[in-house]
Formats: C-alpha cells, sequence, structure tokens
C-alpha cells in the first residue's frame, strides 16, 4: 500500500479516471466491444472508508498505527449502475477510486475493488490480469492454482509469501467460518427450518450482508418484520436509549414506553383498549380467549378460513385453515371451523348457536397473498353483527403500514371488533398487540391474561420509533406511490413470462406474482436463483412468489429486483 495524500489523490484521479481509464475504454471499442469508463464515484459504485493500518513495533507495545492518508478499503458496492449498463450489454471500465461518507475520494488496490464488484455481482469468474508474479509457497515456488482448502491450509501454516487475495471477509474471517456456523447450527437445533446456505452479519435500510461479504437486497423484511428497513436509525436509537435504562419490570407495575405505544395504537385505530403480547400467535390466541370470555357460555366455536394462517400454538394452529400444518399434533383444542374462501352462503351455513367469533385474515399472507375481495369483508361483517358475532381481523403481516395504510381494514370500510399485530410492530423486537374495543375487553378482568415480557419497555420503545416514522406527514402516501410502481412492474413481469405466472395480486408493498402449474413447479428454485443474485423474496404458500419489501425500498432497488426477476424468469422459460 502506497501513502496518497489529498494532492496525490487529486494526480491518481487524473491519471486513473481521466487518462488509464479512457485508454482502456478506446481500445476495447476500437475493437469492435461497446465500453463505457466510469469512475467508482459515479453513482456511489463503489463506497468506501480509510484503511487503518497498523504494524508491530515490541513485543508488549501496542501496535503502531500507520497513516496512509487517502488509502481507502471498499466498504459496499453500489451495483444498480452496473445492472443499468449490463442490460444494455455495455463493457463498464471502471477506475478503482471509491467515495467515502464526507464525499472524499479514496486510492484503492484496483484487485481489491475488482473482488468486491465480482462479489457483489455474483460473478462466476474473475480473471484478474497483473504484472504481479502471483503466490509462491514455503519453497519459492509459483502455485500455478490454489483451492480455497489449499488456501486456507497455506495461510494457517504462515507458509504462503507474495501477496495474495485471500478471501478473506470484512471481519477478518474466512469463508470457511460461515460454513462452519452452519454446520455447528445443524448440530445443535431441531430441525425445524430449512435455511439456505447464508449467514446474515449486518443489515441497514433493505440492505443485507453475509459473512462472505455479499450484499442482498430484502425484499421480504424477515417476513413483513423490519418494515422500516433494517437497523432504522430512529427504532436502533430508541431501542439503545431504553436498553440503557430499563429492561423489563414487571407488569404489577406502571412503565412509560407500553402507556406511549397503546396510546399510539388508540389514537390511530377503532380499538379503544390493548393488550401487549411477544409474538402473533400470542395475540391471536388473546383474541381467541377474549372472544370466549366475552361470549355467552357454550359459545365458543371460531369461525376461520381454509388456507389462512394464525400462528403455531395449539389454539392458533387450530384456527389455520391448513390440515399440512396439523398433521402429528391432533387431538387440537376444539371450537374452531374452516370455511371455504370469500363464500359469503358458507358463512351463513356454518353459524350456530356454538359460533361466538370469525377470525380473518384480510389478505392471507402465508398461502400466497390472497386478498380477501371488500364486498365479502363488507357482508362479514354485516353477518356478525346480525348474529351476534365478534369479528377478529388478524392483521399480524398486513398491518403497520405494510398496505399502504396503518391498517389494511381502513381501505375496506370495515371495522373488526378485535385487531391483533405483531411483526412490524417492534420492526424486529418481538412485541404482539391485541387492540379492542372497551365494551369487549372488559370481557379480561385482572388474572385473567397476562404473559410475562408483554409490552416490555424495550420492545415498546421501538414500537413508539415505529409508529411516529409510519405517521410522520407524507411516509404512508410514499409506501403507496412505491406500491403501485412495484405492482406495475410485477404486472409487465407476469405479462411477459405467461409461462410461468398468471397474474399479480396483493395490497401496498405485499404482493404476490401468481405462479402457473409449471411455475409452481420450480417456485423454490426461482427463490434460490433470486438469493444467489442478490434478492430475498419467498415462494409462498405453494402458490406465489411474495414480495414484502421494507416499507422505505427505493424506485431503483424495485427496478432492479425485477430487472434481475425477468432475467431469472427468463432462465427458466423452455424455449
Ligand atoms: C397472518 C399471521 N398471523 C399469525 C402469524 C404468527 O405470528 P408469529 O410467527 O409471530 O407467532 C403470522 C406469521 O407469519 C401471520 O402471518
Amino acid at each position: 500500500m502506497r501513502v496518497t495524500d489529498g494532492e496525490t489523490m487529486d494526480i491518481v484521479e487524473m491519471v486513473l479516471v481521466g487518462k488509464v481509464n479512457k485508454e482502456i475504454v478506446g481500445l476495447i471499442n476500437h475493437c469492435g466491444g461497446k465500453a463505457v469508463g466510469l469512475s467508482g464515484r459515479d453513482g456511489d459504485l463503489v463506497c468506501a472508508e480509510k484503511l487503518k493500518m497498523s504494524k508491530a513495533v515490541a513485543e508488549n507495545a501496542p501496535p503502531e498505527l500507520i497513516d496512509l492518508g487517502r488509502v481507502g478499503r471498499v466498504t459496499r458496492v453500489n451495483p444498480s449502475v452496473l445492472r443499468g449498463l449490463e442490460q444494455e450489454e455495455f463493457i463498464p471500465v471502471i477506475a478503482p477510486v471509491g467515495v467515502g461518507e464526507d464525499g472524499q475520494a479514496y486510492n484503492i488496490n484496483a484487485d481489491l475493488v475488482a473482488g468486491a464488484i465480482a462479489g457483489c455481482l455474483r460473478a462466476e469468474k474473475l480473471i484478474l490480469l497483473t504484472d504481479v508474479e502471483g503466490v509462491a509457497d514455503d519453497q519459492g515456488n509459483l502455485l500455478r492454482s490454489i483451492s480455497q482448502k489449499d488456501l486456507e491450509g497455506y495461510i494457517q501454516k504462515g507458509s504462503i509469501q507474495g501477496d495474495v487475495y485471500s478471501g478473506r471477509n470484512r471481519d477478518g474471517n474466512t469463508m470457511k467460518n460461515e460454513s462452519e456456523i452452519q454446520k455447528i447450527s445443524d448440530q445443535v437445533f431441531l430441525h425445524t427450518y430449512n435455511r439456505y446456505p447464508v449467514t446474515i452479519i449486518e443489515g441497514k435500510g433493505c440492505k443485507l450482508l453475509d459473512e462472505g461479504g455479499r450484499e442482498y437486497i430484502d425484499f421480504l423484511s424477515g417476513i413483513a418484520v423490519c418494515s422500516l428497513g433494517h437497523c432504522h436509525e430512529a427504532v436502533t436509537e430508541a431501542i439503545c436509549r431504553q436498553a440503557s435504562r430499563l429492561v423489563h419490570v414487571s407488569n404489577l407495575y406502571y412503565t412509560r414506553p407500553q402507556v406511549e405505544l397503546a396510546r399510539l395504537l388508540v389514537e390511530h385505530s377503532f380499538a379503544e383498549k390493548i393488550f401487549f403480547c411477544n409474538s402473533g400467535a400470542e395475540a391471536n390466541e388473546a383474541a381467541i380467549k377474549l372472544a370466549r370470555k366475552h361470549s355467552q357460555p357454550g359459545r365458543y366455536e371460531i369461525l376461520s378460513l381454509v388456507s389462512s394462517f394464525h400462528g403455531r400454538t395449539l389454539a392458533t394452529l387450530a384456527a389455520t385453515g391448513q390440515p399440512k400444518f396439523h398433521a402429528g399434533f391432533e387431538p387440537l383444542p376444539e371450537g374452531f371451523r374452516h370455511l371455504p374462501f370469500a363464500d359469503t352462503a358458507a358463512l351463513k351455513g356454518a353459524i350456530s348457536e356454538k359460533t361466538c367469533a370469525v377470525l380473518l385474515e384480510p389478505i392471507q399472507g402465508e398461502s400466497g397473498v390472497r386478498p380477501l375481495p371488500e364486498e365479502y369483508l363488507r357482508a362479514v361483517r354485516q353477518i356478525c353483527d346480525e348474529n351476534g358475532l365478534l369479528l377478529i381481523f388478524d392483521e399480524i403481516q398486513t398491518g403497520m403500514g405494510r398496505t399502504g395504510t396503518l391498517f389494511a381494514y381502513e381501505q375496506y370500510g370495515v371495522e373488526p371488533d378485535i385487531m391483533t399485530l405483531a411483526k412490524a410492530l417492534g420492526n424486529g423486537l418481538p412485541i404482539g398487540a391485541l387492540a379492542t374495543k372497551e365494551d369487549i375487553g372488559r370481557a379480561f378482568s385482572p388474572g385473567a391474561h397476562a404473559t410475562t415480557f408483554g409490552g416490555n419497555p424495550v420492545a415498546a420503545s421501538a414500537g413508539v420509533a415505529v409508529m411516529e416514522t409510519l405517521l410522520a406527514p407524507g411516509f404512508l402516501p410514499e409506501v403507496r406511490r412505491k406500491a403501485k410502481y412495484l405492482q406495475e412492474n410485477l404486472n409487465a413481469l407476469s405479462q411477459k413470462h405467461r409461462a410461468l405466472t398468471s397474474g399479480v395480486r396483493g395490497l401496498g408493498l405485499l404482493q404476490g406474482l401468481i405462479l402457473t402449474e409449471e411455475g409452481c413447479s420450480l417456485g423454490g428454485k426461482i427463490v434460490t436463483a433470486m438469493l444467489e443474485k442478490g434478492f430475498l423474496i419467498n415462494f409462498a404458500g405453494d402458490s406465489a412468489l411474495r414480495f414484502a419489501p421494507p416499507l422505505v425500498v427505493t424506485e431503483q432497488e424495485i427496478a432492479d429486483m425485477v430487472a434481475v426477476l425477468d432475467a431469472v424468469l427468463r432462465s427458466f422459460t423452455r424455449p
């Protein structure tokens, strides 16, 4: 590494960007290629920070810091500029200059920039032409090829000589650590999840970073959880502030954050009373208990829908209308019936003297993003009123701005009697809520229902920051604008790939690209191909690709995801 002071940096930029880059571009174009010259500063392509180096001076003395001036290291690659050029089949020629957060230029070794860009683009191959002779073994012999495994051995023995691109990640760990984590995970956990071979270490906004230094754009938000994006500043600040003050105290005492959050929920919804818990299943469990307790003795039955999803505790599992989740857990608690999707006559026919409530998701998320028609929801409200039944909306996935309004029910003009929330309420901290009217809530008296952690001050502080952000002027209109953009783009994709897709359904930033039978047989593979290209989506309910990006997603990120999905769908289309 050569020290680069400010004046030298100006010269480096002039030579690299103004001269060498232009010469290379000229040569490629002269030979019939379509090259475009770029500096790593263009479009924030290569983000950088000052490289910190130190050297050991004496055995017990602290290492001495070496100031390399404007020599930098790559912190992030922003591939959108390259994706645009790639679509037009241009060859980008990039001068290895990075841009710091302060807008300053940094001089970075070209091989490091090339490695970072190749990694970010998931390049299958990186060909490096260099005048450095190469890597030698301990006898000084030039190594013509090295596998990742051998490389690790050489590094561990300390026998490798010369300069080497070691595949080390940002934290100085090697790739091997990543697979080790995955191996240990398989040893120590019950096998309740089929995980992708990716270990995520960091997130910011819509971006996630794995241990191997690869970047991903998150179009799932931890399944509609991190709706404000990862590590949202206001949420992180609220969590840290509260965690340094008070983490927990029993619900036998008052705490300020949970009161603030409950008040915000009451002020901005139909509800007058709130109960806090820790997850979606717990919120629905509370709703089921409240509905039963509120009803006359003997009225305990809850009607829900086929293909619904309400949670994994025994009662919420019983409410869930998907037999595949029931298998092996029988006998399930009694008092649940599953009715056909959006069938008013079936609902009317199912009501008996035992029925106490109807439980619905306005949009069934888990079974493939299936919105219930507005007329059906209105009819259900009327049927519930006529029969003295409670209407419970499970807004665990659709609530907290996901559909473009604070709660989905607002868009249908149908108010429930009880609403359940979780997921995005804490933007990643575990918190769930039941919201209801005062007269219904009265059925719970002290001791009737409780939970140790419910409304925990740290989780509730995160919830307050979430609510304040969602309620800021312009936030939700912007979500609706971007949702329209996503929907239009997905519709265009669907028109283009008719063999694999048959339409788009959803509301706001919860959208599903419906797959045809052929598409469904490839659903898992499409998701994996997207992951390999750096985008997180999922295949929901064996019927649709689900998109639930953070609400702060940009149009550019949507356009990038759609372009990559277009290419992936094309690659799966039979000629
Ligand atoms: C609509 C709905 N209800 C309930 C749940 C269960 O929530 P949790 O996993 O937090 O228990 C989920 C989770 O996916 C959901 O989407």
